[in-house]
């Protein structure tokens, strides 16, 4: 008999999980909690437990005999669900609660770099709008102003001049615009470089890094527009040379990994480093503790060795094979709902695609309406195609995309640009 696995969410991250995982010789089924009506075309079947119901979860992973769970989203990794399942003598994959806080909280992640010589941007934490203020003045713009805690991507201000960096701080001080979120913020300097993801397995100190991607977090064409929860991504990224993303495993992944353990927070599962190419060397711009989306749709297509396998090795304690593709590059477009991340239609069709082997629809806001899929969120489906070529990949995707009609949506004209301007 082989696996039976539980994957938590219901994003296009949690379809390429569950899709990777199905596809391997080991499993037998796959469940996903909620999930999206899109992912049965996959074989993957949905369960109606919402990811808060930890016990609701428990009872059915026991129920079904379910071999291990995979925690996607960071919200109930924050909540302690591996904590939880562990409790009840079940495995997940996933950091507990004391490790996830490195993505719950800003000002704790910059006390780990602090402590442990991380590279990262100068920071400081401010709960007073005065003394907040007068800091922005005395630093000057541009600047950056972060809401402590989790805010979908969207609690990031990149003030181009002082009154707009006064404005964000009013708004997360005074106007509670991301509510407890924003009680604190970080008000950080402004880097110069290149941004890309660095995304490991992470087993207490043990590293296994994977292939580098850059997300695309602004809504339009060139980087303009407002921040987004991605709009697309590809893997790996050309443009960042190998000892960059050699440098940046020694002096940010594995000492994190190392000041977690020394902390008592040991972490296991996804550890996402955001990172920026500076000229004194990669520098961290966040961490999570868990897989990106769009990232994980690009990066796990360079993934050559068994998913399943890699995860059912870190879980039992066995030491992992991973091996990753040495040629090819991956990209994934993300179509958004019109109007996202501001209020956003929902209803539009989702078109019939044909199935061509080396392209992949992976679903995120979608629901089954009489036997159609209509959108139903602002991330509605990313299309992500592999080639020898990022030029041949990006062409795959935009020929896919161009096939088929996207009312009510739109996407980004642009993913992978970046990697063949500068070679
Ligand atoms: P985050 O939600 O922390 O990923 O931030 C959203 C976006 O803001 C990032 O993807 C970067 O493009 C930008 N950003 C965040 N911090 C900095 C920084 N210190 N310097 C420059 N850009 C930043
Ligand atoms: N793509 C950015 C994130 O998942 O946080």
């Amino acid at each position: 008999m082989g696996l039976t696995i539980l994957v938590i969410g219901s994003g296009g991250r949690e379809h390429v999980i569950s899709q990777k995982l199905i596809q391997s010789p080991k499993v037998e089924t796959v469940f996903c909690a909620k999930g999206n009506d899109g992912m049965k075309e996959d074989g993957i079947k949905l369960v109606n437990i919402s990811e808060d119901d930890h016990l609701g979860l428990i009872n059915f992973a026991k129920k079904n005999q379910v071999d291990w769970t995979f925690v996607g989203p960071e919200v109930p990794l924050l909540n302690g669900i591996v904590d939880d399942f562990t409790r009840a003598g079940l495995l997940a994959f996933g950091p507990m609660k004391a490790a996830a806080l490195i993505e719950g909280s800003k000002d704790f992640a910059k006390n780990i770099m602090n402590k442990y010589k991380i590279p990262t941007a100068d920071h400081q934490t401010f709960f007073d709008i005065d003394q907040a203020k007068a800091y922005v003045l005395k630093q000057g713009a541009p600047i950056v102003i972060k809401a402590d805690g989790l805010a979908a991507g969207k609690g990031v201000v990149v003030a181009e001049t002082v009154e707009e960096a006064n404005n964000a701080l009013k708004d997360m001080l005074e106007n509670n615009k991301f509510g407890t979120s924003g009680t604190k913020v970080v008000i950080e300097e402004f880097l110069v470089g290149e941004e890309f993801s660095l995304l490991a397995f992470v087993r207490n100190q043990e590293v296994y890094p994977m292939v580098i991607a850059q997300d695309h977090k602004r809504a339009y064409d060139n980087d303009l527009g407002p921040n987004t929860g991605g709009m697309g991504a590809y893997a790996p990224v050309p443009q960042i040379p190998n000892d960059i993303v050699k440098e940046a495993i020694e002096t940010i992944l594995k000492p994190t990994a190392s000041g977690m353990m020394a902390e008592g927070r040991a972490f296991t599962g996804i550890l996402y480093a955001g990172l920026i190419a500076t000229e004194e060397g990669p520098k961290v711009i966040e961490f999570n503790a868990r897989f990106g989306d769009p990232e994980t749709q690009v990066v796990l297509q360079r993934l050559e060795s068994d998913f399943a396998q890699v995860i059912d090795d870190l879980l039992k304690g066995e030491q992992p094979e991973i091996k990753w593709k040495q040629d090819g590059y991956s990209v994934g477009v993300v179509v958004a709902a019109k109007g996202y991340p501001e209020a956003y239609q929902k209803g539009s069709l989702i078109p019939v695609f044909s199935t061509v082997d080396k392209e992949h629809i992976y679903y995120a806001g979608v629901t089954e309406e009489k036997g159609r899929l209509v959108s139903d969120g602002g991330r509605v489906y990313l299309v992500e195609a592999s080639a020898k070529t990022l030029k041949e990949a990006q062409q795959a995707v935009y020929a896919v995309l161009n096939s088929v009609d996207t009312q009510g949506t739109f996407f980004r004209k642009d993913i992978g640009s970046k990697g063949m301007n500068e070679k």
